[in-house]
């Protein structure tokens, strides 16, 4: 079916981490409309397996359908690693999907880094995805991989820039896998909260790299190449989460950098 420019673009995660992602996107385009669904049922994806994850994202991917958005940004690296290449299956021409990991994967191969860390849920590390895509485009890049579950829980608690935050990242950081790299992937949407942290960390000696900029420029380009840029947005962004909290709302703000009203809706029922 033919897609319209008008149409919005939906962007899932399984949380309000996603949000980074969805303002780096609204700050660049900000005539595009943006359809967010968090998934706070079943939040954290990291813990949940592939088959799970694979169901929760065609539910909601199936949601965003039904709202007429004609881009869908899988905002969460569990759900890209284990449901993109179903999702672009079973949806085949509905939709562009976009996912965060391959935006990463060909910035961090771009650079020319040589010895590269990852730090992601248990989902993502266990599917191996970003050491496998790295390898298939530069062999001779050595990817360390660390699975650091409490971060996103963490970060959603809003438990950043304070004490426990710094203990917890150190313990992940000083890591033997984590030693001698050059550059190290926040592999999850909720990382870039704690980006001054991890860097201060390392003194700015190691690179820091996150998806929220080059998924931003990914969408731009697919925009442009299918003639598919809004020119002007016809009404507000809509932001829902599968199961809603007052203290969900308080840290969507922190995540979307904007007074934002979250929504209930319940597509689990
Ligand atoms: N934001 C998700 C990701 O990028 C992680 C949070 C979760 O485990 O649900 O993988």
């Amino acid at each position: 079916m033919k897609k319209s420019p008008y149409q919005p673009i939906g962007i899932f995660d399984s949380g309000i981490g996603g949000l980074t992602v969805a303002n780096a996107i609204h700050k660049a385009l900000p005539q595009e409309r943006l359809i967010y669904f968090g998934d706070t049922v079943h939040l954290p994806y990291g813990d949940k397996s592939a088959d799970a994850i694979r169901y929760y994202s065609l539910r909601i991917s199936k949601f965003l359908l039904e709202q007429d958005c004609k881009m869908i940004i899988i905002a969460c690296n569990s759900a890209s690693s284990a449901a993109y290449d179903m999702l672009l299956d079973f949806f085949e021409g509905k939709a562009l999907f976009v996912n965060v990991v391959d935006p990463l994967v060909n910035e961090v191969v771009a650079r020319g880094f040589e010895k590269v860390g990852v730090i992601a849920t248990k989902a993502t590390i266990h599917s191996g995805i970003y050491r496998n895509k790295i390898k298939a485009l530069n062999q001779k890049v050595r990817v360390s991989q660390l699975a650091t579950p409490l971060l996103a829980p963490m970060i959603e608690e809003g438990f950043f820039s304070g004490d426990i935050s710094k203990s917890v990242i150190e313990t992940y950081l000083k890591h033997p896998d984590l030693q001698d790299i050059d550059a190290l992937l926040l592999a999850c949407t909720h990382y870039p909260l704690i980006r001054q942290e991890i860097n201060d960390f390392y003194n700015g000696k190691v690179a820091i790299l996150d998806s929220t900029d080059v998924v931003r420029d990914e969408v731009l380009r697919l925009l442009e190449q299918e003639e598919l840029l809004s020119p002007k947005r016809m009404t507000s962004d809509a932001f829902y989460v599968s199961d809603y909290t007052t203290s969900f709302e308080e840290t969507a703000k922190t995540f979307y950098g904007e007074d934002i009203r979250l929504e209930a809706m319940h597509i689990w029922i």
